[in-house]
C-alpha cells in the first residue's frame, strides 16, 4: 500500500534542480507577498497573517495555499475534505478513505491501511503536507479517485476547484465539516497547548486563547466567516458541497457514511449488508485511538513540524467545552454565533 505522500516522497528523490530552483522562487514570491500582509502573534505557535480576502493563518500553510491555487490543478474526480482545524478532519478523512476504498480494502480486514497509516497520510491536506518546503508536487500520476484535505475557507480554494460553473460532473467534490464554536475552540486550545509543551513554552491561558477566537485571530479563522463561506456554497453548489455537522455525525454516523457514500458517486449496493455499519465501527474514536498508526506514528504538518498522531485524538465528544468554559465565554460565543449565522438559514447547536 503507497499513499499519496510516499509518491510524493519518490518523486521528491528523483526531481531535478531546475524544477526545484523554478520551484523555490514560486515560494519565494508568496512568501515575499505573505509577509507584507498585516500580521499578529494570534494563538502561540508564531505570526498570524490576514490574508486580504479576510482569513489568518501561519505563514507557511498560507504561502502553501497560494501555491495550491497556483498549481494546484482539479479533477472532476478528486474529492477534498474542508475543514477547520479540530472540527472532526481526522474523523472525516478516515471516514471517506473507508468508505472509498472498501472495494479494495473492506473494512474488518485485518490488513486494512489504517493499521499502519493515519487519515492524515491516506488524505493529506495540500498546504500543510503537499504545497510545502518549496515543493511542487506532481499529483498526476495519482489514480482516480484522488482524496486530497485542506482547512483554507471556500474563497480561498484552490482556484481549478471552484473555477467551473457548477453542473454534475463539471467540479470535483468538496465534503465540509462543522462542529460547535465552542468544542472546535476548546479542541484547538489543548491542541496548541500541547504543541508549545512539546517546543517547551508555557500553556496560554483559555481566556486568552477564547479572546483571540472571538476576534477571528486564529488558524484559518474567523470560525463563523469559515463555516458561512461552505455553508452558502453548500447552498449553491449542493452536487458539489457536502455540509456535515459534527454532531450530527455522532447522533446517526451510519446515515452519514450512506450520504457520503451516495455524494461521491459510490452507493452502497444490495450486497453490501452492513457495510456502512462496518466502516464506522473502523473510523469510531475508540478503535482509531488503540490502532498502531496512532500510536506510533508520526505526521509532518508545516508550521507544527512531526507530531505523533495521538495528538488528534483527545476526547472526541460534543459538549466537552462545559468543561473547560466559563459561563461568560460560552454565552460569549454563542451571542457572536447567533449574530453572524442570522439569516444564514444554518441551524446552530446554540
Ligand atoms: P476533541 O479535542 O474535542 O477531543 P481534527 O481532526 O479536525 O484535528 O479534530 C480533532 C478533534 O476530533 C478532537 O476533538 C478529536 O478527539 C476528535 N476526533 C478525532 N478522531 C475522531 C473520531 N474518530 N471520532 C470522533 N471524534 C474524533
Amino acid at each position: 500500500m503507497s499513499s499519496c505522500l510516499q509518491s510524493v516522497a519518490e518523486q521528491d528523490a528523483d526531481a531535478g534542480d531546475a524544477h526545484a530552483e523554478a520551484n523555490q522562487q514560486l515560494y519565494n514570491h508568496f512568501t515575499n507577498l505573505v509577509s507584507s500582509l498585516p500580521s499578529s502573534n494570534g494563538q502561540g505557535l508564531g505570526q498570524v497573517f490576514l490574508h486580504s480576502q479576510g482569513w489568518h493563518a501561519y505563514q507557511g500553510p498560507m504561502v502553501g495555499a497560494m501555491v495550491a491555487d497556483a498549481c494546484f490543478a482539479s479533477r472532476p474526480t478528486d474529492i477534498i475534505v474542508a475543514t477547520l482545524p479540530k472540527s472532526g478532519t481526522t474523523w472525516i478523512k478516515a471516514l471517506l478513505y473507508a468508505t472509498v476504498h472498501r472495494a479494495e480494502h473492506p473494512p474488518d480486514a485485518a490488513d486494512h491501511p489504517f493499521h499502519t497509516l493515519g487519515p492524515h497520510e491516506c488524505i493529506p491536506f495540500l498546504e500543510f503536507q503537499l504545497y510545502t518546503s518549496g515543493r511542487v508536487p506532481d499529483l498526476g500520476k495519482l489514480p482516480d479517485p484522488r482524496l486530497f484535505a485542506t482547512h483554507v475557507p471556500f474563497v480561498a480554494l484552490p482556484r481549478s476547484v471552484v473555477a467551473t460553473p457548477p453542473g454534475p460532473g463539471c467540479n470535483c467534490k468538496v465534503v465540509y465539516v462543522c462542529r460547535d464554536p465552542k468544542d472546535t475552540f476548546v479542541s484547538l486550545w489543548h491542541f496548541i497547548n500541547k504543541v508549545r509543551a512539546k517546543k517547551g513554552k508555557e500553556p496560554l491561558s483559555v481566556e486568552f486563547a477564547a479572546e483571540q477566537f472571538c476576534a477571528g485571530v486564529t488558524p484559518m479563522g474567523p470560525y463563523w466567516e469559515h463555516v458561512l463561506g461552505y455553508w452558502r456554497a453548500h447552498l449553491a453548489r449542493p452536487e458539489q458541497v457536502l455540509f456535515f455537522r459534527y454532531e450530527e455525525m455522532q447522533r446517526d454516523p451510519a446515515a452519514h457514511v450512506r450520504r457520503l457514500a451516495e455524494f461521491v458517486g459510490l452507493p452502497f449496493g444490495a450486497g453490501e449488508d452492513g457495510a456502512a455499519d462496518a466502516i464506522v465501527r473502523l473510523c469510531a474514536f475508540e478503535r482509531m485511538n488503540e490502532l498502531r498508526a496512532t500510536k506510533d506514528g508520526k505526521t509532518e504538518l508545516a508550521v507544527i513540524g512531526a507530531v505523533d498522531n495521538s495528538i488528534f485524538f483527545r476526547r472526541g465528544v460534543a459538549g466537552d467545552w462545559m468543561n473547560h468554559l466559563s459561563p461568560e465565554t460560552a454565552q460569549r460565543i454563542d451571542a457572536i454565533t447567533r449574530s453572524k449565522f442570522q439569516g444564514s438559514g444554518l441551524i446552530t447547536c446554540v
